[in-house]
């Protein structure tokens, strides 16, 4: 090919591009695939079927990821900075590592993990808040061929515990505990209480950051600094198959249980350091900062992987938007200069609630590229990040992808294709959205709204979910024949542009985190005196969708308000505080139907205030609760 596309820098380079990828997607990701360090050279660049589902991208090759990550670019340019750590408190120092140190730091740790027993193909647990031994445990489990999964400090013991168990984990890896805006909050002490419901774990390595002297059981728990001294600087690295699981993240759906998403070497490497130079058109030398935490994909694919396959610096912050005060965020792009900056519409809804004086006081000149993720981000919001935060000089990408994308599929390319307020706007080269409609029947024009599929593969499709094939079947491809379903609907404006509406199945998006409502639901109904309860998302000015839960009890409920604390707590115990009821309604019945099926959407119309628009109520068992449900409307 004359033309690899590695790097598309023009409107007309992204319609050859994309004319390229699709008349021919293997010798397009093949172009791609070369640019990176490989043991062992594939022998055929994709297999897939969407039944089984089955999909193998760069069969037959063999590397290690954290040699595309780290070893290269110590050869090329080992001073160059890897991180930037921008710690919870402005007072304490920023520190700065570069390739070479970080290569060293994950040879170390990964020494650590052999010296304990660990190795290809085990499972290893992550939690760990935003502090650089989180980067340097997730790449340590790389390279010794271990999968990791990171679970967010924020979920609770029980959500913890739950993960350990389905991935059999052999080892957690954690801090003493965390720094979090004013608080500081136990970490190790919440591992300590998950191991108690688990008997996978032989290894507890304990990061120290905030210095407290906790539990350390004799033969399970020691420090990782105490470890550190006693290893080599150096480890080979593994030798993978492009086919071997990376990585399990835990994401919810519409059941009760989470599921473990599974993402393979190679694939996930060829398009996540591809997708991160071409939507945020990041320059070498320039300060890439993504907010996200990387208990979250997002923080996987731009924080882990994306930027340092790409060689790229980059800012890892461990506090929160608004501590100690709202424009910390801007302070912080003004202290390390930052270039491309990416966040999240709530982070920049709350900030702007805030008022411009927090954002007045900084320069911001160093910006040159602006990125979402997450949710559909209002047409509000976006003016407000583009006029404010990007002078109206810095090209916005609002970028669509899931946990299960591994990567951003549909998203301009920064200041090369055209950008809309509200849409996600163009697929990437490689991908192939298509709009279905109910029957399954596939929506060519413009101008027309439908359910979002892909219908050929990407290299960072999920492979399967952990443990349990059939459930990746009958979730992502069975509702459509040949098809990978999102999940979400989307419109097509008339000059074919994406826009992303939003989740059609029982999923809430909060604040840009997934939760299943029955996972919820089964939260609540763990509290004393609950007897039923059903969980439907409302629009929330901060967070984008609101939960609001409608909760029959036992008995009469005598304080209400002591009664949703039991309630939030329940919520608390079982997931974590993140996934808390933002509304609690009483009520003494649910909208069935005569075969029992709870219907979700008059309560949605109730929630969201639009009580005209109830629809038909005449199959409910009893029509008279939405009456009540009415009145009582919080
Ligand atoms: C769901 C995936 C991808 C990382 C963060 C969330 C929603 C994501 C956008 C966007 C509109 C978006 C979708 C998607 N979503 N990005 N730019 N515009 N909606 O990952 O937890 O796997 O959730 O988030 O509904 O299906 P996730």
């Amino acid at each position: 090919m004359s033309n690899d596309f590695s790097r598309v820098r023009t409107a007309e380079d992204y319609t050859a591009a994309r004319a390229a990828s699709i008349e021919d997607p293997e010798a397009f990701w093949a172009a791609q695939a070369e640019r990176f360090t490989w043991r062992r050279r594939w022998d055929r660049v994709l297999e897939w079927e969407f039944e089984t589902p089955s999909v193998k991208w760069f069969i037959g090759g063999r590397l290690n990821i954290t040699e595309n990550c780290l070893d290269r670019h110590v050869e090329a340019h080992g001073d160059r900075t890897a991180l930037i750590w921008e710690p919870n408190d402005p007072k304490e120092q920023a520190r700065r590592i570069t390739y070479s140190e970080l290569h060293e730091r994950v040879c170390r740790y990964a020494n650590v993990l052999k010296a304990k027993g660990i190795g290809k193909g085990d499972r290893v647990v992550v939690y760990m808040p935003m502090i650089p031994d989180l980067v340097v445990g997730v790449l340590a489990c790389a390279r010794i061929g271990a999968i990791h999964s990171v679970v967010f400090c924020g979920f609770s013991a029980r959500s913890l515990a739950d993960r350990i168990n389905d991935a059999g984990a052999k080892a957690v890896l954690c801090s003493d505990g965390m720094f979090r805006g004013p608080k500081e909050m136990p970490v190790k002490s919440v591992v300590d209480e998950a191991l108690e419901q688990c008997t996978t774990v032989e290894h507890v390595l304990v990061s120290r950051r905030v210095g407290w002297d906790v539990s350390m059981q004799p033969g399970r728990d020691t420090w990782l600094a105490d470890e550190l001294e006693h290893v080599d600087a150096t480890c080979p690295a593994e030798e993978m198959d492009s086919e071997d699981p990376l990585f399990i993240l835990y994401t919810s759906g519409s059941t009760g249980k989470p599921k473990g998403v599974v993402h393979t070497i190679g694939g996930y490497m060829v398009y996540t350091d591809y997708s991160f130079r071409n939507v945020f058109q990041y320059e070498e030398g320039q300060v890439f900062w993504c907010t996200a935490d990387v208990g979250w994909i997002t923080g996987h694919s731009y924080i882990t992987y994306g930027p340092l396959l790409a060689g790229a610096t980059q800012v890892m912050f461990e506090g929160v938007p608004t501590f100690p005060d709202p424009g910390r965020f801007w302070q912080v792009v003004d202290k390390h200069r930052v270039n491309v900056f990416y966040t999240a519409p709530t982070a920049i809804r709350s900030l702007m609630a805030c008022g411009l004086d927090h954002v007045l006081s900084y320069d911001l000149h160093s910006l040159k590229v602006l990125g979402t993720v997450g949710e559909p981000i209002n047409e509000e919001a976006w003016h407000w990040y583009k006029t404010h935060i990007g002078k109206d000089r810095c090209p916005v990408v609002d970028t669509w992808w899931q946990t299960e994308t591994g990567g951003i599929l549909i998203s301009s390319l920064a200041g090369v294709t055209d950008e809309k307020p509200g849409h996600a706007a163009h697929p990437l080269p490689g991908v192939q959205p298509v709009l279905l409609n109910a029957e399954g029947g596939e929506i060519t024009g413009n101008g027309e709204e439908g359910l979002l599929c892909m219908k050929f593969p990407w290299p960072s499709i999920l492979r399967t979910t952990w443990g349990d094939h059939e459930r990746c079947r009958q979730t992502y491809f069975s509702a459509f024949k040949g098809m990978y379903f999102t999940g979400d609907g989307a419109k097509r404006d008339l000059d074919g542009r994406y826009r992303i509406i939003g989740r059609v199945d029982d999923v809430i998006n909060v604040s840009g985190h997934r939760f299943g409502t029955a996972e919820i639901e089964s939260a609540i109904n763990q509290a004393k005196g609950v007897v039923e309860s059903a969980v439907v998302g409302y629009p929330h000015d901060i967070k984008g969708q609101g939960i609001y839960a409608y909760v029959i009890t036992e008995a009469p409920v005598g304080d209400p308000e002591d009664m949703r604390g039991h309630i939030v707590e329940a919520v608390r115990q079982a997931i974590g505080p993140i996934a808390k009821p933002d509304k609690i309604q009483f009520v003494s019945g649910l909208p069935k139907t005569r075969s029992g099926k709870i219907m979700r959407r008059i309560l949605r119309k109730v929630a969201e205030g639009e009580l005209d628009k109830l629809g038909d109520t005449s199959t409910l068992l009893d029509p008279k609760v939405v009456d009540e449900i009415q009145e009582g409307r919080l």
